[in-house]
This record gives structure tokens, sequence and C-alpha cells, in this order.
């Protein structure tokens, strides 16, 4: 079986943090979202993995997975001029898959579990695709799967309903065979501009009537928004101390729910309340509240500050006086603060240079 990381799309909903980057590098837990899909395809034993790379900073990614052979697979770059559809970015894998059973994997979705049960299963069934469906509080905002209870299968997919049949969201894994290649090549864009991988599902639905599903147990998430990752963050964090499965960093110490990176220095006086992660070569220094949810990237510097559910990326400097809380603040980005404390919620782009 292959598989495919999407990793294209322009990511509008996170700017200013996709000026300089695709979001799929951008980190929850300190790691690059799309790495939870590289794990899992490599746990799943899942070796051979197809990429797709988008017009934004597509050598980024290039330059942190290479070949893959750092990351225990093999990757192939596809490259996809503009965001088409997710449809339209399966299509031009279609050298790539030949005739194997594959998995796509959108960049940005993170699943709790992994693959290993669920592709199992694909490998079992005499299907041309599965979906996976997950329970969600807000079935308006999602692509939702209607179920028939009798015969248990998936009568209609629709996407943002505004009365919603079920509360069951068609997340953003798909396990497809090459049929789809064909059910694709007959699609129209959507008014939006897209091939629509929902439109694809329900044609392959009512031609084939052989489209599977299975429900995610525990969770999922897909971090489009800031406050998604943000959650996704604490999400990840919240398995720290517990079962360790997201943390990357073999050199770093796990003392309860709170990892340190090599060459972190932390001052006596600092207090960290878990779940919070702090990258290698880090100084956190004298009077810093760090916590709860906290990521901090290597090489960052943190005086005086108080910071709980945010994300500090890499060489960070953030001195003296400030409160962030719900913050996301790139790579290189440096804040001073001389006032009276003050709650912040901040969403900055790299080297953001901010006194307060
Ligand atoms: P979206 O979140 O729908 O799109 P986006 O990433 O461009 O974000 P925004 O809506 O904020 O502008 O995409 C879902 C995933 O699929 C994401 O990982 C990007 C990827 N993708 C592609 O690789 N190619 C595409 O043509 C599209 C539309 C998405």
């Amino acid at each position: 079986m292959k598989g495919i990381i999407l990793h294209g799309g322009h990511g509008t909903r996170l700017r200013p943090l996709t000026h300089t980057g695709p979001k799929q590098l951008l980190p929850i837990a300190n790691k690059p979202m799309s790495q939870y899909a590289l794990e899992d395809f490599r746990e799943a034993g899942i070796t051979d993995v197809g990429i797709i790379i988008g017009d934004v900073y597509p050598e980024k990614v290039k330059e942190y997975y290479g070949n893959g052979e750092n990351f225990g697979v093999k990757i192939t770059y596809i490259y996809q001029d503009k965001p088409k559809g997710i449809s339209h970015a399966i299509k031009l894998c279609k050298d790539f898959v030949g005739d194997e059973k594959f998995i796509v994997y959108l960049g940005d979705n993170i699943l709790r579990k992994g693959l290993i049960d669920y592709k199992n299963k694909f490998e079992e069934k005499n299907t041309d695709a599965m979906i996976l469906l997950c329970k969600v509080d807000r079935p308006s905002s999602f692509g939702i799967a209607e179920l028939d209870l009798e015969s248990n299968t998936i009568k209609k997919i629709i996407e943002k309903p505004k009365e919603p049949k079920s509360d069951l969201a068609v997340i953003g894994v798909y396990f497809l065979t090459s049929k789809i290649f064909e059910i694709i090549d007959r699609l129209k864009p959507s008014a939006r501009g897209e091939l629509e991988i929902t439109e694809a599902l329900q044609l392959l639905m009512d031609e084939d009537g052989s489209l599977h599903y299975d429900t995610v147990t525990g969770w999922w998430k897909d971090t489009g928004t800031p406050e998604d990752i943000l959650h996704a963050n604490k999400l990840v964090l919240d398995s720290i101390g517990k079962e360790n499965q997201f943390v990357i960093d073999n050199d770093a110490t796990i003392k309860n729910n709170i990892v340190i990176g090599k060459g972190t220095d932390i001052s006596s006086d600092s207090t960290i309340e878990g779940p919070v992660i702090i990258g290698a070569n880090c100084k956190v220094g004298s009077n810093v509240k760090l916590g709860p949810n906290v990521s901090v990237g290597n090489d960052s510097t943190l005086e005086n500050c108080k910071i709980e559910n945010s994300i500090l990326m890499k060489n960070c400097k953030i001195s003296a006086n400030v409160y962030l809380s719900n913050s996301i603040i790139a790579n290189g980005s440096q804040i001073e603060a001389n006032n009276e404390q003050t709650k912040h919620e901040l969403l900055l782009g790299e080297r953001s240079q901010l006194k307060i």
C-alpha cells in the first residue's frame, strides 16, 4: 500500500503564519503537523510516501523531509501548481500509485490513534474506497455523512449542511484504489473552482455502491485555523506523561507532563505547570510562569513573562513583563514589554518585533 500526504493549499485562514511557509510545517507540540501523518504511515508499515507540494514555499517541505530516510520512509514529491482541489491533487498521483491500494492523508489533520487498525481493515475488504467518520460538535462546519442505519451504509455526503442529518464528519484520511482516477476524470470544478473530494466519493458511491466507512475512536483534529492549532497543541500535549506517543525528541527529559529539551536551562525561580514542552537550547529565566498547554521551540529565551495556552516557535525572545494567552508566535519573533503586565492574545508571523 502507498501513502500520500497533501501538503499544498494556501492556508489563507492561517495568515500571517502562512506568508513564510506552508501551514503543514507549522509546529504542534514542536513537531510539524504533517510529520504526524508521515509517522502514522511509517507505523502502519507504509514506507512509500508521495507528498503533494504546492506553490507556498514547496522548497521548505523538501528541505525538511528530504528523501525521507531520516524519517524511515521513501518520499516522492509531486507538484501541484495551484490548489485546484483535493481530488485534483489525488489525480496527480496516478502514476505514483499504479495499481496499489493507497491512503490519502491531508497534511493538516492529526489522528489520535494512528492508522494501523484502519489500514488493516481496508486491506482485508474488497472495496474501492473507505472513509473515516468522527463525531463533531458543530456538524454544519464539516462534510457530513448521512447513514442508512438499517443497512449500516452511507447514503450521502453533504458539505457543510445547514440542517445536518448526523454529527458524523468525514475526516481528511481517505482509503482508495485506482478506481478513483476514472471518477475524478469526470468531475467538473465546483462553485469555488475546485475538484471536490466529496463529489468524487458521492459519485463512487452512486455508481459502485462500495464506499465503506469506519468511525474514529479517540480524537481527530483538522488544524485549519489558529484556534484549531492551539486546540491541537493542547490535545497532543495532554498525552505527555501518559503515553508519549507524540514526543519526537529522544534527547529530551520528560518529568510528569513536562518535556525539556537538551541544553535547555531553567531558572529555579520560574514556575512550569504542565503540560508543557520546551525545545532544546532554550533559556527560561527568572520570574517566568509557563503553562498549561504551552509549546516553546528550540533556541528561545524567556524572561519575566507569563504564557499559557500558546505556541512559541523557534528562536523567539520574550523579554520582560508580558502575559500571553491563546497566542501563536512564529520563528524569530521578539517581544519586549515595558508596561504593567496586561494580557495579550497574539498571532505573530515570522520575525515580528513587538514593543508593548
Ligand atoms: P484546505 O484546508 O481546504 O485549504 P487550504 O489549506 O488552502 O486552507 P485555507 O482554506 O485556509 O486557504 O485544504 C485541506 C488540506 O488539503 C490541506 O492540507 C491543504 C491540502 N490541499 C492541497 O494539497 N491541494 C489543494 O488543491 C487543496 C484545496 C488542499
